[in-house]
């Protein structure tokens, strides 16, 4: 298998070396910086006797390096300084998004696309449109992200372990995301009933303020470790075939009355990407909290196509 990282900066570099951890495939990483890609792959070949890793790392500047790639991950962009909000990146990374998309659909035809640059929601809506590729093989890594921050935020108050807590986040990856109380487990309890439900908004308040917090303590860039661990995992979902049931930016078509938009829902990943998108029952709160990260999502939706 062959995994292509488009984009080899803070979050590429971190996905080369999980990817290598995990022996997914023969890795590429590609960006315009020059030598940044090679110096990182091998970087991370240096350590391949120590993983210990038997895939091949390379790293290059030209986008034909990702012929064939069975799996492309997209970090190509700007990432969010102190005072910005992700929608701030949106002119700047949709051109480079729309060049990466182009550069995909003639490199890489067959592959599963995961697109991690900011504003998620309307960067992987960008990529399906220029790639043209099924919607099911393009996808946005957020969810992800966002119900491990929660889950793992959860897992602190509580004291337990993080692997035990399950948590979901719907919605569009902003500042509007939904956190869902409701649905939250810690090896099968519902939480609403471990934890104080004022401590439960504090917690669901923080996690959609997560990506900023790292933002104001880095002041150099944005999340990198998480990101990057959450959207390797999705790609270990496709390449292993393995019916997990994650929450990503998927195509809607119908479900939760949205047509033709990007945004996050719980799906079920394999080898044909998005294989299913489930339908949760929201009560008459989530709901609402839902449709306003959905507009927020359109907003922004609308300016690409125009
Ligand atoms: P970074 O600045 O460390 O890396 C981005 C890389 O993209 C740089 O090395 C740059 O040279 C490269 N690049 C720019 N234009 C390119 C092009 N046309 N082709 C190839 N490479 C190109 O940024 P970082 O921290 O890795 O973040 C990447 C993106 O991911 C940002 O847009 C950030 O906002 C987003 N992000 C998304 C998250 C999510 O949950 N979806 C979470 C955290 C960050």
């Amino acid at each position: 298998k062959k995994i292509a990282l488009v984009g080899a900066g803070q979050i590429g570099g971190t996905m080369a070396l999980l990817a290598a951890q995990k022996e997914l495939g023969d890795v590429v990483t590609i960006d315009i910086a020059e030598g940044v890609p090679q110096g990182k792959s091998l970087d991370i070949t240096h350590g391949a006797q120590v993983i210990p890793s038997s895939v091949s790392l390379t790293g290059s500047n030209d986008y034909a390096a990702m012929k064939d790639a069975d799996v492309v991950i997209v970090t190509a962009g700007l990432p969010r300084k102190p005072g910005m909000s992700r929608d701030d990146l949106l002119e700047v990374n949709c051109g480079i998004i729309k060049n990466v998309g182009e550069n995909i659909k003639e490199q890489a035809p067959n592959a599963f696309v995961i697109v991690v640059t900011n504003p998620l929601d309307a960067m992987v809506y960008t990529m399906q449109k220029v790639t043209g590729f099924p919607a099911n093989k393009v996808v946005g890594m957020a969810g992800v992200l966002d119900s491990s921050r929660f889950s793992s935020l959860i897992a602190l108050e509580l004291g337990v372990a993080a692997e035990d807590v399950t948590a979901m986040v719907m919605g569009g990856h902003g500042d509007t995301m939904v956190p869902l109380i409701r649905y939250a487990t810690a090896g099968g309890v519902p939480v609403t009933q471990l934890l104080p439900m004022d401590t439960l908004n504090a917690i669901a308040a923080r996690t959609a303020k997560s990506g900023g917090e790292i933002v104001g303590l880095l002041k150099t860039g944005s999340a990198f470790y998480s990101p990057g661990i959450s959207a390797i995992k999705m790609a270990e979902a496709y390449l292993k075939d393995k019916k997990s049931v994650l929450t990503c930016a998927a195509r809607l078509n119908g479900e939760y009355g949205i047509d033709g938009l990007y945004a996050g829902v719980p799906v079920i990943m394999g080898a044909n990407g998005v294989e299913k998108v489930i339908e949760v029952e929201l009560d008459e709160t989530e709901k609402a909290a839902f449709d306003v990260s959905i507009s927020a999502v359109k907003e922004l939706t609308a300016w690409v196509e125009n």
